[in-house]
């Protein structure tokens, strides 16, 4: 059987850009959907029209300049934004109004103080509406994670009975442990009887750290579409990371899975998305972190630069990092501490290293890394020794 196509939508210019200090003015805006298009994002979720005038205009310029992807806005389940997200992406050549509302008893009640039969009306005459401007209309049940499974199958028949292409099924609050996740999205498969009609998508958040296990137990129950953001960047704990779930489902062909993302672009894209939102990525960020693919333990460097694939499963050159790292620490060993000065053009023999090592442990202890400052000074002094000896 031939591997299934996961779509990618990617919504770092909505969700996050979201975050506190992460907005971004048009220019920029551009600059990276442009980018993001060149990754090979099937959707890109360009703003939330109704949200600001700047916004809106972001949303329009996008619309104008993407080729291929298809360009997604925002809006309540209110009449006004799905109009203002319709007027937004007049230029798109694809575009998607991704309109929803929340249909947990938390949102129905706490929110809405309404009734599950007022929100079903609700989600329906907003995927009613939307239509009137668009073929491709997505629909969110928000905090679907928390919604009753009987109740969210019924607002999904009727959604997709209302002409919506795709339905969003968002664990909002980054609540659902992967089995759960996996399973409300399987109640769906098997007890909405138009599901056929739609494609089933995960917007899950990273509350408890389990939004990109959520989105692929989701993909393994039937979803074809995950949205996710570079860096993993959204609300609170932030969004599934784009480049975990593209690098899962490109690890495990096993799934059965594939994407169209160019994963050579991974990492060039994550340092932009940072340097253009001054959002710093954290060191141990997979994928794309500066220690993605740095070894600085004896054992692991020793088994590293024997046969690299027994300290790494992605070949950094695959997601367009740097290259693999050998970092000299005080947890370091003699092969690390010899690749290193081998690199730097010292020859030593297996004596100069022993001799050698015990000056790199006493300089080790008394920092968090040893430099190559550090390695040229105690190559020239011991060079210098012996030559005097
Ligand atoms: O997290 C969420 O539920 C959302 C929706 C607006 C899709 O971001
Ligand atoms: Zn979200």
């Amino acid at each position: 059987m031939s591997d299934k196509k996961i779509f990618i939508f990617d919504t770092t210019l909505r969700d996050g850009e979201q975050v506190p200090g992460c907005k971004l003015n048009t220019k920029e805006k551009i600059e990276l959907a442009l980018q993001l298009e060149a990754l090979g994002v099937d959707v890109l979720e360009a703003g939330f029209p109704i949200s600001s005038p700047g916004d809106f205009h972001s949303v329009d310029e996008i619309s104008k300049i993407i080729k291929n992807a298809t360009v997604c806005g925002l809006s309540r389940a209110v009449q006004k934004d799905i109009e203002t997200a319709a007027q937004a992406l007049k230029h798109a050549k694809r575009p998607r109004i991704h309109t929803g509302i929340g249909t947990s008893d938390f949102h129905i009640k706490g929110k809405f103080n309404a009734t599950r039969e007022e929100i079903l009306a609700r989600a329906v005459q907003a995927v009613k509406w939307a239509k009137n401007f668009v073929d491709d209309v997505e629909f969110y049940a928000e905090d679907a994670g928390r919604t009753e499974n009987e109740y969210l199958a019924r607002v999904i028949e009727a959604v997709i009975a209302a002409g919506a292409t795709v339905v969003n099924i968002p664990d909002t609050t980054g609540y659902c442990l992967p089995y759960q996740y996996g399973e409300k999205i399987a109640f769906l498969v098997n007890n909405v009887k138009n599901i056929d009609k739609a494609v089933i998508s995960c917007h899950c958040h990273n509350d408890l750290g389990l939004a990109t296990a959520n989105s692929i137990a989701g993909i393994m129950n039937g979803a074809r579409q995950i949205e996710c953001t570079i860096n993993g960047l959204g609300e609170r704990a932030g969004n599934t990371s784009l480049e975990e779930v593209v690098m899962v489902i490109r690890q495990h062909r096993q799934l059965g899975f594939y994407t169209d993302i160019k994963a050579q672009e991974l990492n060039p894209l994550s340092r932009l998305v940072s340097d253009t939102m001054r959002m710093p990525v954290q060191p141990n960020k997979a994928i794309v972190g500066a220690n993605a693919f740095s070894h600085s333990s004896g054992i692991h460097q020793d088994g590293f630069l024997k046969d690299a694939t027994t300290y790494e499963i992605i070949n950094p050159e695959e997601v367009g990092a740097e290259g693999s790292k050998i970092v000299l620490t005080a947890r370091s060993g003699r092969s690390a501490l010899a690749f290193r000065l081998q690199k730097l053009g010292y020859d030593f023999n297996r004596n100069d290293i022993d001799t050698l090592y015990e000056r790199f442990l006493q300089i080790a202890d008394t920092k968090k890394e040893v430099m190559e400052d550090d390695l040229h000074s105690m190559a020239k002094a011991y060079t210098g020794s012996t030559v005097n000896a």
